[in-house]
């Protein structure tokens, strides 16, 4: 029996001009290279310039991805932007976004799950175009975390970017069996009981102020590897494949220890494991589709490869996904 399947028609990606290496960092915080590199394998980040906005850096991985599946901008009709750093409190940035692309029907809002946006932005894609309700969409990560961090604080100012990354999906018919083309399956999770763990300390609400990010490090790692494996295998339960069976494992950017410990613990070859982190650093919910982004424009993520994703960040929020390229 025949279902509908969200499947990928497209990725593109968009990195600031500007880089901070972490040589550049020491001269400014009591840090060093090789602590950062030893810590968290991250060399370089990207960083937004003076008046470029989260909207900017969408658009340009819009366009790309756009490019990329060969498809008009006016044939999209959903625009899913996940971002914890809007340009604004509201209106939603995506439909800065929808606008500029000069399209002005369907729908577009923001998501916001920190690291995990981006996992969260394609699940809830995903029901949205198999219900029957839009056609094609674009889910697009894109972070200013340049903006939210405390640049003394170098437990936190060292690990995070700049960019965006994003894909376009269709609602597609296929066969209906675990062969199928498109996103096979999704799960999500959250705790908010961890929610003073990894935060901004300002608010529309609280302060009337944007905040910094303030983050207790070594607990979010502690619960990260074991929180990605425990729902990567349940999107293995789901489906019936096995870490053998995955072609790329794109997980979520934030530390080479975190994603090596979470490939190493469910048995992924480090061959398949696609990683940016050294040249990205931490860019939240942009670091997946800029992953995919590097690696299907280096030619290692190909038609019907069977990729993971997988996220963990604030909340805490979590998740996985399968996808048939
Ligand atoms: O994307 C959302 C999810 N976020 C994450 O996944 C981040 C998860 N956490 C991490 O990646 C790691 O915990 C960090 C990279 C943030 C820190 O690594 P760690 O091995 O957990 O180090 P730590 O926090 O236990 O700190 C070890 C030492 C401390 O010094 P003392 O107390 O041992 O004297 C820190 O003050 O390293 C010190 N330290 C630094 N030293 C040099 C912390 N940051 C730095 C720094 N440079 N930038």
């Amino acid at each position: 029996m025949s279902v509908t399947r969200s499947v990928v028609l497209g990725s593109g990606s968009y990195l600031p001009k500007r880089v901070l290496t972490n040589a550049e960092l020491a001269a400014q915080v009591a840090t060093s290279d090789e602590w950062i590199v030893q810590r968290t394998g991250i060399r370089q980040r990207h960083i937004a310039a003076d008046g470029e906005l989260t909207m900017d850096m969408g658009l340009a991985a819009a366009k790309a991805a756009l490019d990329h599946a060969g498809i008009d901008a006016q044939s999209i009709d959903l625009i899913v932007l996940a971002t914890s750093t809007p340009d604004n409190t509201f209106p939603a940035t995506a439909v800065s976004i929808q606008a500029a692309l000069g399209i002005h029907h369907g729908a577009a809002f923001d998501l916001q799950a920190v690291c995990s946006g981006f996992v969260f932005g394609l699940a809830t894609v995903d029901g949205m175009l198999r219900t029957g309700g839009f056609k094609r969409a674009l889910v697009i990560g894109a972070e200013a975390f340049s903006r939210i961090l405390d640049w003394n604080d170098r437990t936190t100012c060292v690990l995070f970017g700049d960019g965006a990354g994003a894909l376009v999906l269709e609602a597609q018919q296929q066969p209906g069996t675990r062969e199928d083309r498109g996103i096979l399956t999704s799960h999500l999770r959250s705790d908010g009981r961890h929610k003073s763990k990894l935060y901004v300390d300002g608010g529309v609400s609280s302060t009337g102020t944007v905040g910094h990010l303030r983050m207790e490090g070594r607990e979010v790692f502690k619960f990260a590897v074991a929180a990605i494996t425990d729902v990567i295998e349940d999107a293995f339960r789901a489906t019936g494949y096995t870490a053998q069976d995955i072609d790329w494992f794109v997980p979520h950017q934030a530390n080479k220890r975190i994603i090596d410990g979470a490939a190493h613990k469910l048995g992924i070859a480090p061959e398949k494991v696609v990683s940016t982190v050294d040249l990205h650093g931490n860019t939240s919910a942009a670091s997946i589709p800029l992953a995919i982004s590097v690696a299907v424009q280096d030619g290692r993520i190909k038609r019907g490869d069977l990729v993971l994703l997988e996220a963990m960040g604030g909340g805490f929020t979590w998740g996985a996904a399968l996808v048939r390229w």
